[in-house]
């Protein structure tokens, strides 16, 4: 039975574990400022805070509420575009006005609860931090400057770098950003979960089971309303002992790309990864559901394949691993038991930072999901090629290790003919089809492109691009 805080109200419901949290907000609890659109996580109108507690202290994520499942929220506080509103408009709204940043109001109560969220979180007033927290909300009146300017004003009105993460709720209440019943929400929270246990998954067969539910939502969500729903475990962690880094598959994607540990390794992936999903789903999304949706084109698949990979799996007290490479057996299908779980991501990582490249090219730059991915990474000893994996999206019905390619370069001298040689052996690697992202020729130069690009960024000082065209 999920139990959770609304605002500030302790909410015990015996409604379905799947009914999705938009739905009870607007129609049971008649909550009608947190907007539904697009309900497959696209444009933030549904966009809410989840806080929970951690070490003492509230930590808050936006969420599109579109996708989030009431039993993912046990235990949470929830915090609606209500639960702020007070007599006056706050600042933020002020600055909205003001700036010209409201049009049709459409848009407006997402685009408040993502601004607060930016409050919560980030640790200085920087104007960029700002407009990547609203990345996630669409506004299709403003044109986007009016909603810059409030930014910017908010920005110089307030600093966050004078806000100590301990002490940001008291801060932001006094800044009358947050209504001052926010100062207790830790105990409420504290004695919420205090006041009985969570729900415990009946062990009924045939349980799905869900992570972040942002797949499942967007692909089926009325079916899942009457369905037996097995919520996994939310531990996030990332973990490096002896080379080896081991990754909670709960993880989120936001949570991998702000791991210190992890931009220590790939100097990139902060960002590269704002290039999938949009900010609110990477809050949610996890790296397991990613993988085992299994889709063509999923990121984070082609990202841990060009790592070659495994995969903890476990079902009861057996586990097993497997090479990420071998878990994708046709269109959506994977090697994976009923009850079987993924628990964790495990590959390589020596102590330097890797020599390692995601490229992705989609419609749209941002929030768009790929027309055709690729990640490689490569070591070299003696201009020889001591370490290559390279792996491709949306050029056949999985996400593919080019195992021939990367058998072909083991161990050869870099060279501009060997690899021209080596883009020839990948295009026989691959099968695309042609659908709404490009033709069968578009996607097979686009990954050629790709491959080129990895290469001429890994190796600048051995190759350049008049010879490999
Ligand atoms: C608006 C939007 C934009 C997106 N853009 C991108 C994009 O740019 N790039 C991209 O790659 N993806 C994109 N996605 C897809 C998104 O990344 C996936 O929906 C997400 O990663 C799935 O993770 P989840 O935790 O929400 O999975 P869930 O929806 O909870 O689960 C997905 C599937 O995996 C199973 N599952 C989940 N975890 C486990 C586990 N640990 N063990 C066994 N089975 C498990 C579930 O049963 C289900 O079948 C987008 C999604 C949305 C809604
Ligand atoms: S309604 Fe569009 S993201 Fe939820
Ligand atoms: S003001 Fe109309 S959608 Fe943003």
């Amino acid at each position: 039975m999920p139990r959770f805080l609304l605002n500030n109200t302790a909410i015990e419901t015996d409604l379905a574990d799947g009914m999705v949290l938009l739905d009870f907000l607007r129609q049971e609890q008649q909550l009608i400022g947190t907007r539904a659109a697009c309900r497959e996580g696209d444009c933030g109108s549904c966009l809410v805070l989840c806080g929970e507690l951690n070490q003492d202290i509230m930590q808050y994520r936006p969420v599109t509420s579109c996708l989030l499942p009431l039993g993912i929220i046990n235990g949470r506080h929830i915090v609606t575009i209500e639960g702020i509103n007070v007599d006056t408009l706050n600042p933020i709204q002020q600055a909205l006005v003001e700036q010209g940043g409201i049009q049709c109001g459409f848009c407006t109560p997402g685009l408040v609860m993502a601004i607060t969220t930016f409050f919560l979180t980030a640790s200085s007033s920087t104007e960029s931090l700002a407009i990547d927290a609203v990345s996630g909300n669409l506004c299709r009146c403003t044109g986007y400057a009016g909603i810059r300017r409030a930014l910017a004003v908010l920005c110089r009105q307030f600093d966050l770098g004078s806000s100590k993460p301990e002490n940001r709720i008291n801060d932001l209440i006094e800044w009358q950003i947050l209504p001052s019943w926010f100062g207790d929400i830790s105990h409420c929270l504290a004695e919420l979960s205090e006041a009985g246990e969570n729900t415990i998954p009946s062990m009924i067969d045939q349980q799905i089971k869900v992570a972040g539910g942002t797949d499942l939502w967007v692909q089926k969500a009325q079916q899942l309303v009457h369905q037996n729903l097995d919520f996994i475990d939310s531990d996030e962690a990332i973990e490096l002992t002896q080379q080896n880094c081991t990754i909670n598959a709960a993880t989120r994607i936001e949570t991998l790309r702000l791991s210190p540990l992890m931009q220590q390794h790939f100097r990139q992936i902060e960002d590269d990864f704002k290039l999938i999903c949009s900010m609110p789903v990477r809050q949610q999304a996890t790296v397991g559901g990613n993988i085992v949706n299994a889709s063509p084109i999923g990121d984070l698949s082609v990202f841990f394949l060009a790592l070659d990979a495994t995969l903890v799996l476990k079902s009861g007290k057996q586990q097993r691993s497997l090479p990420l490479r071998h878990f994708f057996k046709g269109y959506k299908q994977v090697d994976l038991q009923v009850d079987e779980e993924l628990v964790g991501i495990r590959f390589f990582c020596p102590d330097t930072p890797l020599n390692f490249s995601f490229e992705k090219v989609s419609k749209r730059t941002y929030l768009d999901i790929a027309s055709v991915n690729s990640a490689m990474l490569i070591e070299l000893q003696d201009d020889c090629i001591k370490t290559i994996h390279i792996s491709a999206g949306g050029v056949a019905a999985t996400p593919l290790y080019l195992q021939q390619t990367c058998q072909f370069l083991q161990a050869k001298k870099v060279t501009a003919d060997l690899i021209k040689q080596a883009l020839d052996i990948a295009q026989t690697e691959i099968s695309p089809i042609a659908d709404i992202r490009g033709s069968i020729d578009y996607k097979r130069l686009l990954l050629k492109q790709l491959l080129i690009a990895h290469f001429l960024k890994l190796l600048p000082d051995l190759l350049c691009w008049e010879d490999l065209r």
